[in-house]
């Protein structure tokens, strides 16, 4: 008879089944630069998670790469936001600041960089506005810019997560120009317009200040748009896709695995950590055993990769294992 208990009766048994796994090769880890010196600010919706100043940025990658991290998505935080979002392609900016100084001290590491402009604008928009609206092909130059000042600086991967239409191949073609043709694109293809990046505007000062993003992030109710958005995307010379969020997207991330030949890229993003660290700060859940659970459903699902801000956690708990 049919008994599937019998793979599941010892631990060894379990793993040699297992279908799925989480290594340390998983892993993106978010940082959030700012300026000043030997500064750490706390975020009160993320609690673990914090704003650098680009000196403390480099320890605090210094200590993700002790515990095994290979990659990092760095966000800068500006100073000073105006009409044009001037900081994020300023070769002085914080993110471009931030990027010289952790390739400097770590070149093998993987410097990721998120390219948009709603941290830099003056109304948190990921665009520039024009008739209270968000103008897409006037947009598509700055977004151009910023991705390849984040080059100059010696970013690996660049990440537009702006949702204008065309930028990718804005952005291919802006890197290419100027030789960086070695530079990735990991898109934000799929990025839905979510509740849950809640706490990340707290993080990044960019919450719009006039209505909300749904007239460029995708509708929760639709799949097919996903696939539409992710095949356009990899047509315009994206290196690899993502579907954000991930817990309320999974069967996103298997439709795109499916039906796509690049690598997928799951955001497990801030609502989604901070739901977990809440939970687990009253002691209603485990937070390790719900973190490495969710994980491993997002490599389930299809994820190649996983961005999460439980990352250097997760990888301590590997490390212990
Ligand atoms: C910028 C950006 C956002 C996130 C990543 N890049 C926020 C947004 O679109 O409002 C969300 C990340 C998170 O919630 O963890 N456009």
């Amino acid at each position: 008879m049919n008994r599937s208990r019998r793979l599941r009766r010892t631990q060894i048994i379990r793993d040699l089944v297992r279908e799925t796994t989480l290594t340390k090769n998983d892993l993106i880890q978010p940082f959030f630069a700012i300026e000043g010196k030997n500064k750490k600010e706390a975020i009160s919706s993320m609690p673990g998670i914090y704003r650098y100043s680009v000196d403390a940025l480099v320890k605090a990658v210094e200590g993700y790469i002790k515990v095994g991290g290979k990659a990092g998505l760095f966000f800068g935080i500006p100073l000073h936001k105006d009409g044009v979002a001037s900081e994020a392609y300023a070769t002085d900016g914080i993110l471009q600041k931030a990027i010289k100084a952790i390739k400097k001290n770590f070149p093998e590491f993987i410097v990721i960089t998120d390219v948009c402009l709603c941290s830099y604008t003056d109304h948190g928009h990921c665009g520039v506005i024009v008739k209270k609206e968000v103008d897409n092909d006037k947009t598509l130059p700055l977004l151009g810019k910023a991705a390849v000042s984040h080059a100059q600086a010696g970013a690996d991967i660049v990440a537009p997560s702006d949702m204008m239409d065309l930028r990718v191949r804005q952005i291919r073609n802006d890197l290419d120009k100027n030789n960086f043709e070695n530079v990735a694109v990991m898109a934000y293809s799929v990025k839905y317009a979510s509740a849950f990046y809640g706490p990340f505007r707290e993080a990044a000062h960019s919450k719009p200040g006039f209505g909300d993003r749904k007239s460029y992030q995708m509708d929760p109710a639709n799949t097919r748009e996903a696939l539409k958005e992710a095949r356009q995307d990899v047509l315009e010379g994206a290196d690899m896709v993502m579907v954000k969020p991930a817990l309320a997207y999974l069967d996103i991330i298997a439709n795109l695995k499916w039906h796509l030949d690049v690598p997928i890229v799951a955001y497990n993003v801030s609502g989604e950590y901070s739901m977990v660290k809440a939970a687990a700060l009253k002691d209603w859940i485990d937070e390790k055993d719900v973190v490495l659970e969710s994980l491993i459903s997002m490599k389930r699902a299809g994820a190649d990769l996983v961005i999460s801000y439980s990352s250097q956690d997760a990888l301590r708990w590997m490390n212990d294992e």
